[in-house]
Parts: C-alpha cells; structure tokens; sequence
C-alpha cells in the first residue's frame, strides 16, 4: 500500500479539524436552535454540554485515531483487540453511515448558501428576476445546487489531505471570522438589537432541565465538533503519533464554540430588530419556518445596509458555502479512507463512488423533503452521533490495551492528571451520555 498522506503541521491538523467543525452547524444550526429553545438558557446549555461531555468526546476520537494511524473502521476494530474485532469494526461501520446520513441533508443545506451568493452577485449584476429565483425556496433550486455542491468537495478531497484540506481550511476561515464580527457590529446599532441581547445572554434558568432543550444542545455541540461520524478519527491518524491532544482539542473547541456564539450574537439581536420593524418572526413563541431562520432574516439585513448590502450578502454567503465545503470534506474523507485502505481502491475511484452514493442519499432526501429531513438530522445529531461517542469512550477507557497512554504509568508518574482524566473518559462521561440518553427517551 502506498504510504499516507498527512498533515505537515501541527496548525494543518489544528486548521483543517477546526474547518470540519466550523460550518452550517455553528452558522444555521447554531441561532436556529438557541432561538427555539429560550435563546440564553441554550447558550448556556451548550456551553455545560460541550465542555463536560462534547470536548471529552472529540479527545477520545481524535486519540483513537492518532493511536492507530488507520481509518475509523480498521482503527476501531483494531481497537476492541482479537476478541471483538468485528464488534469495533461494526461500530466503525455506524460511523460511515453516520457520514453519509450527515452528507445528504448538508449537501442540501449547503447548496441553499451557494445559491444564495449568487443571489447576492446576479442582483448587484442587474439580473434581478434570477437573483429572486435563487433567494426563492424551490425544489428546482435543491436539484440543480446540491449535486453542483457535492462536485465541488469531490474535486477538492480527490486530490488528498495535504493539498486538498489543509490549503483550502486555513485561507478562508479567517476572512469568516472578521466578517461576522463587522456585521455584528452593524447590527448593534440598530433598534431592537439590546432586546435580541438580553435575550441571547441571560439564561431563564427555569428552562435548563426541559429534556428538548437539553436533547437539542448536546445534539448541536456534537454536531458542531463534527464528533461520532469518524471525520476528527480520521483526521487525528493524518497527524504524527502522539502530539498532545488535549491541547488541541482544546484549540478547535475554542474556535468552534466561538464562531457559533458570534453566530447567535449576529442573528437573535438580527431576529429582534427584524421584529421591531413589523416583521413577523415567532408565531406562539415559535420561530416561524424553523430551518429558514437565517434566510428569512440575513436578507433583511443585508437590503438595510443599502447598495452595499448586496455585495456584503454575496460574499457573507459564499464564505458560509466554503465554510460548508471543508466541513464535508471530513465527512466524505472517513468512508473514502476505508475504500481507499480497506478496498485498496484508487482515492480518485473512492471519491466518485462515494459521491455517487451521497448524490442518491440527498435526491432521495430532497425528493421526500418534509418527511425526511428532520427525522435525519434528529436521528444523526441525537441518536447516532452520541452512540458512536459512547464507543469511544468504552475503547479509550475500558478496552483498549494497546498503548494505551491514559494507562501507561510510564507517561502518568511525568503528568499525574492524566490518570484522573483517564478515570473521566472511562466513568463520567458513559454515565453524562446515558443520562442524555434518557432525556431522549422522556422527549
Ligand atoms: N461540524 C460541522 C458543522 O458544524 C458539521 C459536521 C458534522 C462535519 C459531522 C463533519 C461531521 O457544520
């Protein structure tokens, strides 16, 4: 087998683990799910949920991965030892399916953003017909941008890791970052936004316990650091053995969870000054068509800004696509790493038999729209994912003994909190997940 491709960096590991993160989840999912759920009771919610139970997960995963230097599934059944291979193999297999499932509805939401920026630029070109048609909701508009989206990543994940991933990840996400934090600005002028604020960072406390808020924020904090599909296993074995993880969980967590906090402060406040101007956003306290939050809201802002705005609402929306396109580049990378390994298949062959299957998965999606694409994303973020993290948390704290550093007594007498982290992964975290499991059961 020829050998793996690889990141050249530790900041290329860090970058392209922090584009897999960074995407529609922390920028539609994100403001979508706190202004459903109470807004500040959300936020702090997810706060909790992530750093006790979500960081942990993403440790657990990218460890495996970097201990094994394989794919997810090879890494995992390799992980359960001689005795239950083909049980770590089959938790591997969720993982793929896992990526998948998360590829059929992404592809979807992600071509909205491109069509979007589109919109933006054919209205700033004076084709104003065509830029309403692109902003407008249509199954022709899924048809035609969604398999333009999953051509993009596989022009980009067939050319592999380091030239693919790394270069794309670490360009981009910058000018995001400065973007959302101009357009924030903005919109803090404007009359209604303190509300949107107050609402945003005050948590009404009565709140914390409802099981569909805690149900929604453990499943937006997986989602949003892309953990319990293989995408960060993966990753994690395209990086040198054993280079602290723990710090680098810790970096991507703090850009992730960032990106999505300025994405809540840009958009609640964004809700509440569009409300203040006669628009109509909740309905009996609910946010009026869920998944469209953003789209009904962003244009309103963007056409406040004047002519300006159509340029701003291109280029906002464009990065939102790109930021989109590395998050599915980790996911198309895990069940292309297992043809490619498992397989011996060409990585050019993998990524067009991969694509192919996600093309099919997201026509079937956009073909019976209002029945599917909850229940997909409901039963990946709240169902798959979490049970894909109670595996790793059973690998790293119970079965695995092959090199175990949370083990080896060699690496805890030098740094002796390894042990009580070891304990954490191995004890705590299976019983917080069954806990949320039970949540699941009660909603
Ligand atoms: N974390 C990505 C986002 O927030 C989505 C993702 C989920 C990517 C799972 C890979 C795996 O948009």
């Amino acid at each position: 087998m020829a050998s793996r491709d690889s990141f050249h960096s530790r900041i290329g590991f860090v970058l392209a683990a922090a584009g897999s993160a960074i995407g529609l989840g922390n920028i539609w999912g994100f403001p979508t799910n706190a202004a459903n759920n109470g807004g500040g009771a959300f936020l702090f919610v997810y706060l909790v949920v992530t750093f006790l139970l979500a960081l942990p997960a993403l440790y657990a995963e990218i460890y495996i991965g970097n201990q094994a230097q394989k794919n997810p599934v090879s890494a995992l059944g390799e992980a359960c030892g001689e005795k239950m291979p083909r049980f770590g193999r089959f938790a591997g297999k969720i993982g793929l399916v896992g990526a998948i499932m998360m590829l059929s509805f992404y592809t979807i939401v992600a071509g909205w953003m491109l069509s979007h920026a589109l919109s933006g630029f054919s209205a700033m070109a004076g084709f104003s017909e065509l830029s309403n048609w692109l902003a407008s909701d249509s199954t022709l508009r899924n048809i035609i941008f969604t398999p333009i989206f999953i051509l993009l990543g596989a022009a980009i994940i067939h050319q592999g890791v380091h030239k693919g991933i790394e270069k794309w990840s670490s360009r981009l996400m910058p000018i995001l970052l400065v973007m959302l934090v101009c357009l924030i600005i903005y919109i803090f002028q404007q009359d209604g936004a303190m509300e949107g604020l107050k609402q945003y960072i005050i948590p009404d406390f009565s709140r914390i316990t409802e099981p569909r808020l805690v149900i929604s924020a453990m499943g937006q904090a997986f989602f949003s650091l892309s953990i319990g599909v293989g995408g960060m296993m993966i990753y994690g074995s395209y990086m040198e053995k054993d280079k602290d993880i723990g710090k680098l969980v810790l970096s991507i967590g703090a850009l992730d969870t960032l990106i999505a906090f300025l994405a809540g402060l840009l958009i609640i406040p964004a809700l509440y000054v569009a409300q203040h101007a006669g628009q109509e956003v909740f309905s009996d306290g609910n946010l009026i068509g869920e998944g469209q939050l953003i789209f009904n809201i962003l244009p309103t802002l963007f056409s406040s800004m004047g002519s300006i705005g159509l340029f701003v609402s291109g280029v906002f929306f464009a990065l939102l696509s790109i930021a989109a396109l590395t998050s599915t580049i980790s996911s198309t990378e895990v069940p292309v790493s297992y043809l490619v390994e498992e397989k011996s298949m060409s990585r050019r062959k993998a990524t067009w038999l991969v694509s192919g299957a996600v093309l099919i998965a997201s026509m079937t999606l956009v073909a019976f729209f209002d029945l599917l694409f909850g229940i997909v994303i409901q039963g990946l973020t709240t169902i798959l994912q979490p049970l894909s993290c109670l595996f790793y948390f059973i690998v790293v704290g119970w079965i695995w003994k092959r090199g175990n550093k949370l083990k080896d007594h060699a690496v805890i007498a030098q740094r002796p909190w390894l042990k009580y982290w070891g304990y954490y992964l191995q004890y705590v975290c299976p019983i917080l997940l069954l806990i949320v499991f039970y949540n699941v059961a009660l909603a």
